[in-house]
C-alpha cells in the first residue's frame, strides 16, 4: 500500500496541525453558555480558580513529560547491553512519589475548599431575592419585593446583588446559568399552608448587561432538554421599567381578535393553571403568562415565540415539548382532559397571547 506521506515522523505531524487547528476551531464563534466568559462576581470566583488550577497542571505536565522524553532517550536499550540494576522496593523512591501527588493535591483542595465557602457566603441585606421554583418542565421566577411572578425568562437588575432562592415543585432540578456561575441544585419539596419553604440558594452580582441562556442541569424527566430559561440582564432604570410593566394590564382593542381570545381564554379551562396579570385568570399550576408576549421562546426553549407556534402549542402542546404537562384541544394531559377549542378559538388565544407584551 503507498501512503503520500514518505515518513511516519510526517503523517505524524500533519495529524497533530490537524488535531491543533480542530482544537483552535472550538475558540471561535458566540457560545452564549460558555463558563469563560463570566460576568458575576460568583462566576468570576470560579473561572480564577479553573484557571489557577489549569496553570498548575501545566507546570506538572511539562515537568512529567520532560523527564520521561530524557528518561527514554537517555537510557533506552542498546544492542548488547545488560539488564540494568533493578530498583523495585526502593523505599525512597515510594515516599518521594507518594509525597508529590499528596501535595498537588494540597495545592488543588485549599483553593475549592475556600472557593467554595466563597460561593456559600449569604446575600447582603438589600439583595434583590428572585425565588427560583422549578417544575417539570418550566421555571417560575417570584419577586417577593414587587409581588410579581414570570416565567422562564429571568429578569434582573446590574449592579445590584441577587439572591435566587432555589427549590423544587417536584423532583430534582438544577439551576445552571452558566455565565452567571452555579450550578445548584433545586430541592424538591412539597410547601403545605402556612409553612415557609426552605430554600438552596445562590448569591451573585452581574457586572454587564445582556441575555445570558441557561438550562436545567439534572436529568429530571422526559422533557429536560426542553427546561431552559433566558436571563435579561439590565440596568437598574430599565429593571423598573419593567417590573411596573408587569404590573399594569394590557388591554386589546375593543372587538379586535385579541379581545376575543381573552374573552375564550377567561371562560375556558386555561384560567385553572396560568395567570395573567390584570385578568380573572389566577390558576397557578402551569407558567404565569402575564407579558408573555415578550419571552424569547415558548415551552421553556422548545420553539420561537411566534402566532403560528403558539397556535400549535394550544393545539397540541406534545408535538412541540414531548412529555409537555398540558393539555391540547383534542388530547388530555397531566390528568386534565382536552380543552376542545375550535381552530377558529385557537387562533383568537393565539393572537390573545402574542399581544401580551
Ligand atoms: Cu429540570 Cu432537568
Amino acid at each position: 500500500m503507498s501512503c503520500r506521506w514518505g515518513f511516519p515522523g510526517q503523517r505524524a505531524l500533519a495529524l497533530a496541525v490537524l488535531a491543533g487547528a480542530l482544537a483552535l476551531a472550538g475558540c471561535a464563534g458566540e457560545y452564549p453558555q460558555s463558563v469563560f466568559r463570566p460576568v458575576t462576581d460568583f462566576a468570576v470566583t470560579l473561572d480564577n480558580l479553573f484557571t489557577h488550577v489549569f496553570w498548575w497542571t501545566i507546570v506538572i505536565l511539562v515537568v512529567v513529560e520532560v523527564i520521561l522524553v530524557f528518561v527514554i532517550l537517555r537510557y533506552r536499550q542498546r544492542p548488547g547491553q545488560l539488564q540494568p540494576k533493578q530498583i523495585h522496593g526502593n523505599a525512597l523512591l515510594e515516599i518521594v512519589w507518594t509525597i508529590i501527588p499528596a501535595l498537588i493535591v494540597v495545592f488543588i483542595a485549599v483553593p475549592t475548599i475556600r472557593t467554595i465557602f466563597d460561593t456559600y457566603e449569604p446575600a447582603g441585606e438589600d439583595a434583590l431575592i428572585v425565588e427560583a421554583v422549578a417544575h417539570q418542565w418550566w421555571w417560575q421566577f417570584h419577586y417577593p419585593e414587587y409581588g410579581i411572578t414570570t416565567a422562564n425568562q429571568l429578569y434582573l437588575p446590574v449592579g445590584r446583588q441577587v439572591e435566587i432562592r432555589l427549590r423544587s415543585n417536584d423532583v430534582l432540578h438544577n439551576f445552571w446559568v452558566p455565565r452567571l456561575g452555579g450550578k445548584r441544585y433545586n430541592y424538591p419539596q412539597r410547601v403545605r399552608p402556612g409553612e415557609e419553604p426552605r430554600y438552596n440558594f445562590l448569591v451573585f452580582t452581574i457586572d454587564e448587561a445582556g441575555e445570558y441562556p441557561g438550562q436545567c442541569a439534572e436529568f429530571c424527566g422526559v422533557a429536560h432538554a426542553l427546561m431552559r430559561m433566558m436571563v435579561v440582564a439590565q440596568p437598574e432604570p430599565e429593571f423598573q421599567a419593567w417590573v411596573q410593566q408587569m404590573r399594569a394590564p394590557v388591554e386589546p382593542a375593543e372587538g379586535s381578535l385579541e379581545a376575543q381570545g381573552r374573552e375564550i381564554f377567561l371562560r375556558s379551562t386555561c384560567i385553572a393553571c396560568h395567570t395573567i396579570e390584570g385578568t380573572t385568570a389566577r390558576g397557578v399550576l402551569g407558567p404565569n403568562l402575564t407579558r408573555f408576549g415578550t419571552r424569547w421562546s415558548i415551552g421553556a426553549g422548545a420553539a420561537d415565540n411566534t402566532l403560528e407556534n403558539i397556535a400549535q402549542w394550544i393545539r397540541d402542546p406534545q408535538s412541540i415539548k414531548p412529555g409537555a404537562l398540558m393539555p391540547g384541544t383534542t388530547q388530555g394531559a397531566a390528568g386534565m382532559p382536552p380543552t376542545g377549542l375550535s381552530d377558529q378559538e385557537v387562533a383568537a388565544v393565539a393572537a390573545y397571547l402574542h399581544s401580551l407584551r
